[in-house]
C-alpha cells in the first residue's frame, strides 16, 4: 500500500474528491493547513530571531491506496489540481506498512 499526500488549492477540493472518486478512491482524509512552497517562504529576523513569514492556505489529502493504483492517482491529482499557476502543490508518495479496519479486524488492502 502507498500513502499519498497531495497539497492543492481549496478551491480545488471538490472536483479533486470526485475525480478520485471516480479513479476508485474510497476514503480519504482531508485537512485544511498553511504552509509554503518555493516562493512564499520567505523569511525575516524580527528581534534576532527569524521567522517564516506569508504562510498560504492549502488543503492536504492523505490517500491510502493499494500500491498498484499509486500511480494512477497520482495522475488523477495532479491533472485535476493543476491551473499551471504558481502554488498548485505537492504530492508525496509513501510506503505503508499496515492497515486495520478497527470495526472488522480487516487488515491492509481489505482494510481500505
Ligand atoms: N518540501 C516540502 N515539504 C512539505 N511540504 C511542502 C514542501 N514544499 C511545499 N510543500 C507544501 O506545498 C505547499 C506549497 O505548494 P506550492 O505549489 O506553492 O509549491 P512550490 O514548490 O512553491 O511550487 P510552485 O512553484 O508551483 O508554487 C505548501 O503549502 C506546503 O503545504
Ligand atoms: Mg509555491
Amino acid at each position: 500500500m502507498k500513502l499519498i499526500i497531495a497539497t492543492i488549492k481549496p478551491f480545488k477540493l471538490e472536483e479533486v474528491r470526485e475525480a478520485l472518486t471516480e479513479a476508485g478512491v474510497r476514503g480519504m482524509m482531508v485537512t485544511e493547513i498553511k504552509g509554503f512552497g518555493s516562493q512564499s517562504g520567505h523569511t525575516e529576523i524580527y528581534r534576532g530571531a527569524e521567522y517564516a513569514v506569508n504562510f498560504v492556505p492549502k488543503i492536504k489529502l492523505e490517500i491510502v491506496v493499494p500500491a498498484t493504483m499509486a500511480d494512477q492517482i497520482v495522475e488523477t491529482i495532479t491533472k485535476t489540481a493543476k491551473t499551471g499557476k504558481i502554488g498548485d502543490g505537492k504530492i508525496f508518495v509513501l510506503d505503508v506498512e499496515q492497515a486495520m479496519r478497527v470495526r472488522t479486524g480487516e487488515t491492509n488492502e481489505d482494510a481500505l
